[in-house]
C-alpha cells in the first residue's frame, strides 16, 4: 500500500492507474477505522482493481463547540489495517493542502439536506458535501463507498453526485454493529463503560419501532415510544424520525421504502443510528 500526502505525487499515481484503464474505488474516512470501514474496504475491493482510502479529519464539516479537536487520530493503527485489507492507497491530505489560504469555494446540497443532522448541526452538509467532491477530483474514482449508518450524508451524497452529474457511482453499505446490536463508529471510542452499556438502548428502541410500524401500528406512536425509550435510557433525544428513505422527507407513500433515524446524546457523546422500514403493501 502507498501512503500518499502530497496532492502532485497522487495525480501522478492516478494517472498511472487510469492510463492502464483500471477502475478506481474510493473509501473516504476520517479514520479511527474499524469494523465497518473495512467492510466498506472489502467492498471496494470486490467493485475495483485499485482501492483509495482516504483519512481526512475534515475541519469544515465540524460546528463551533463540536468534538473536531478531540475526534479520535490513529494513523499508525489505521494505515496496518487497510494494508492488511489489501488496499492500495491510503491518501492523507494535510489541512493546508485541502483548505490553502484563500479558499472560498462551498458544495451546497438544499432539500435532503435540510432537517434531521442538518437542523442539529447546521453547516454539517455542506462540508461533507464540499469535502467529498474535493476528494472525487483528486482521486477520480469511478466508484465511491459509504456506509449507511450515515444516512443521511450517503442520501446528500446521492443527491450532489446525481444533480452535478459526477462521473462516480455510489455504493452505500449496509451498517456494522456490535454483538448487541450497537452501530459500529468512531465515537463509540467516547463512550465510558456505563455509557456504551446505555447505548444499546438506540438500536433498540429504533427496532421495536420499526417493527411495529411494520405491522401496521400508527407511526407517530411508534416514534414517540422510540423516544421515551430512549429518555428512559438515559438519552438527551435530538429527534427520532421516520422518512422517505430517498427524499428524506415525510412518507406520503406507505408504498415506498421508509427510514426510521435517530440522533441522541448519551453522556458528551452524541450518536445517530438508522433502520430500514419496509413498505407496507396493498
Ligand atoms: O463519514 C465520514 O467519515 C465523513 O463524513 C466523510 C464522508 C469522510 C467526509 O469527511
Amino acid at each position: 500500500m502507498q501512503t500518499i500526502r502530497d496532492k502532485a505525487a497522487l495525480a501522478t499515481l492516478i494517472d498511472s492507474w487510469k492510463a492502464t484503464g483500471e477502475r478506481i474505488a474510493l473509501v473516504p474516512t476520517m479514520g479511527a477505522l474499524h469494523a465497518g470501514h473495512m467492510a466498506l474496504v472489502a467492498e471496494a475491493r470486490r467493485r475495483a482493481a485499485r482501492v483509495a482510502v482516504s483519512i481526512f479529519v475534515n475541519p469544515m464539516q465540524f460546528g463551533a463547540g463540536e468534538d473536531l479537536d478531540r475526534y479520535p487520530r490513529r494513523e499508525q493503527a489505521d494505515s496496518r489495517m487497510l494494508a492488511d485489507a489489501g488496499a492500495d492507497l491510503l491518501w492523507l491530505p494535510p489541512v493546508e493542502a485541502m483548505y490553502p489560504a484563500g479558499f472560498a469555494s462551498t458544495v451546497s446540497v438544499t432539500g435532503v439536506s435540510d432537517g434531521l443532522d442538518g437542523a442539529a448541526r447546521p453547516g454539517h452538509f455542506d462540508g461533507v458535501a464540499t469535502v467529498v467532491t474535493k476528494l472525487f477530483n483528486q482521486v477520480r474514482a469511478d466508484v465511491a463507498l459509504f456506509g449507511e449508518k450515515d444516512f443521511q450524508q450517503l442520501a446528500v451524497i446521492r443527491r450532489m453526485v446525481a444533480d452535478l452529474d459526477m462521473a462516480v457511482e455510489i455504493v452505500g453499505v449496509p451498517t456494522q454493529r456490535d454483538d448487541d446490536g450497537l452501530a459500529l463508529s468512531s465515537r463509540n471510542l467516547y463512550l465510558a463503560p456505563d455509557d456504551r452499556a446505555k447505548a444499546v438502548a438506540l438500536p433498540r428502541a429504533l427496532g421495536v419501532a420499526a417493527r411495529a410500524i411494520e405491522k401496521g401500528g400508527d407511526p407517530a406512536a411508534a416514534v414517540t415510544h422510540a423516544r421515551e425509550a430512549l429518555s428512559a435510557a438515559g438519552f438527551a433525544v435530538d429527534y427520532v424520525a421516520l422518512v422517505d428513505a430517498e427524499t428524506l422527507a415525510e412518507p406520503v407513500d406507505p408504498a415506498r421504502p421508509m427510514r426510521l433515524l435517530a440522533a441522541a446524546r448519551i453522556g458528551s457523546t452524541r450518536l445517530i443510528d438508522n433502520v430500514a422500514v419496509t413498505a407496507q403493501q396493498g
